[in-house]
């Protein structure tokens, strides 16, 4: 780790209010107390920060949209509900850093109107929820969170909120229903949190590695941030690197950095010699060819391949691995735990499983053909993009391991 990336290094040690201080943190925010709001508005825009949790959507659009509307009372929630198998980042970025997040979660209050704060996490995560408790508690001591933050007159709070321990709790809107005392279960979309969401107020919800990034941002400016990362994806992202790898953990790369330097030069290479056949970039994403090794992570060279970023929860599929088993086990997470709202997903999920239960017992006969038509009746019919989300890396499997599965479809897994 260097001192040129965003979200400061892997320490392994808690970084408290004193060591955040010291670190220059809350001087964004003391800065822009003093040039208002919609200046931190402007260089977020121009900074070009896309959202961290999956669908990379540009903040500065999102945050203006809830910024326009006129209301009594607005909502920042930042979203630390990682419940896909496989990341980690969010769960290292507010245990290790917390005050990285309430920092980035007051800019988002003072550049869109908003003064509750919800810092939104797993019930279960248990060392994760006393960090940011102890984090809050050290903020609101020290003025930075309350009725007039350092003096200034601008009221803020964080509130922080534990979800129910499922995967859909970390859907917007799910996370909205959660948060009013609801079950986690995603609404219909419009209208968009920014027009209505906690108590139907204009809320903006950010990823917490997304807002973890503003108050760099902020402080060193909208320019300094384009200079790291790709024309379409500045900045840097976070990876959970798995433990087929001779270094797993939680890692900041610059976007633009090679899979190659990633997985052998940052990860040490795969611990057993085994040969790389593919990168799932996260759980929920395309499976991406180990021929395209030398190609830079960012969102606009992964989009022609047919993946993404995701939320860089990373798994590795290497010479040897049953690809049909990891298949089943992804469409079982998938069928598990979609929440049950809405028909076309429960169709599409179980259907999965049962072609996939079928190719593994040898039983398969044209698998392809009933996966790719329930994926395209199911598209977009969803009241959140878990239809989506499941579909990609079974569909991209059917193109990258044909062999595989035509194999075991006959019978000869
Ligand atoms: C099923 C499902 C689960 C999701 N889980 C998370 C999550 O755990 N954390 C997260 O930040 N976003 C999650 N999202 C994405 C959120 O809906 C939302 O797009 C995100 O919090 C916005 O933040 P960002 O723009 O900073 O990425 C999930 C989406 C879906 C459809």
């Amino acid at each position: 780790m260097t001192g040129t990336i965003v979200l400061a290094g892997a320490t392994g040690s808690r970084e408290d209010l004193k060591g955040y201080r010291a670190a220059g943190g809350y001087s964004a925010l003391d800065a822009a107390l003093r040039s208002g709001g919609s200046a931190i508005l402007s260089v977020v825009e121009e900074s070009g920060l896309r959202g961290h949790g999956g669908a990379a959507f540009p903040v500065g659009r999102k945050w203006r949209l809830a910024g326009a509307r006129a209301a009594a009372s607005k909502h920042v929630v930042a979203n630390g509900g990682e419940h896909e198998p496989g990341s980690a980042k969010d769960k290292y970025l507010v245990e290790h850093h917390p005050h990285r997040v309430i920092e980035g979660m007051l800019l988002c209050g003072l550049a869109t109107g908003a003064s509750h704060g919800w810092l939104y996490l797993i019930e279960d995560m248990v060392p994760q929820i006393e960090s940011a408790e102890h984090a809050i508690a050290e903020a609101r001591a020290a003025g930075l969170l309350g009725s007039s933050v350092l003096g200034s007159g601008f009221t803020f709070d964080v509130t922080l909120h534990r979800a129910p321990p499922t995967y859909v709790a970390g859907e917007e809107t799910a996370a909205i229903d959660a948060i009013e005392g609801g079950a986690g279960k995603p609404r219909k979309k419009p209208p968009y949190p920014g027009e209505s969401g906690v108590r139907a107020e204009p809320t903006t919800v950010n990823n917490v590695e997304t807002l973890a990034n503003v108050p760099w941002i902020v402080r060193y400016g909208a320019a300094a941030y384009r200079a790291i990362g790709t024309g379409e994806s500045p900045g840097t992202m976070l990876f959970t690197l798995p433990e087929e790898l001779r270094r797993p953990g939680v890692v900041e790369v610059p976007f633009g950095t090679t899979w190659r330097t990633l997985l052998e030069s940052i990860g040490g290479g795969v611990r057993d010699g085994r040969k790389l056949r593919a990168i799932h970039p996260a759980l929920s994403c395309g499976f991406l060819d180990a021929r395209h090794l030398d190609v830079g992570i960012a969102h606009e060279t992964l989009r022609p391949l047919g993946t993404a970023p995701g939320c860089g929860g990373l798994r590795l599929v290497l010479e040897g691995d049953d690809v049909v088993a990891r298949l089943l086990e992804i469409a079982q997470f998938f069928m598990r735990e979609q929440c049950g709202q809405c028909p076309p997903c429960r169709m599409e999920t179980n259907q999965f499983v049962h072609v996939l239960q079928a190719v593994r017992a040898g039983k398969g006969g044209d698998f392809a053909a009933p996966i790719r038509k329930v994926a395209d009746f199911a598209r977009k019919k969803g009241l959140c993009s878990l239809i989506e989300m499941a579909a990609a890396p079974i569909l991209s499997a059917l193109e990258l391991f044909a062999d595989d599965l035509a194999r075991a479809a006959r019978g000869g897994v």
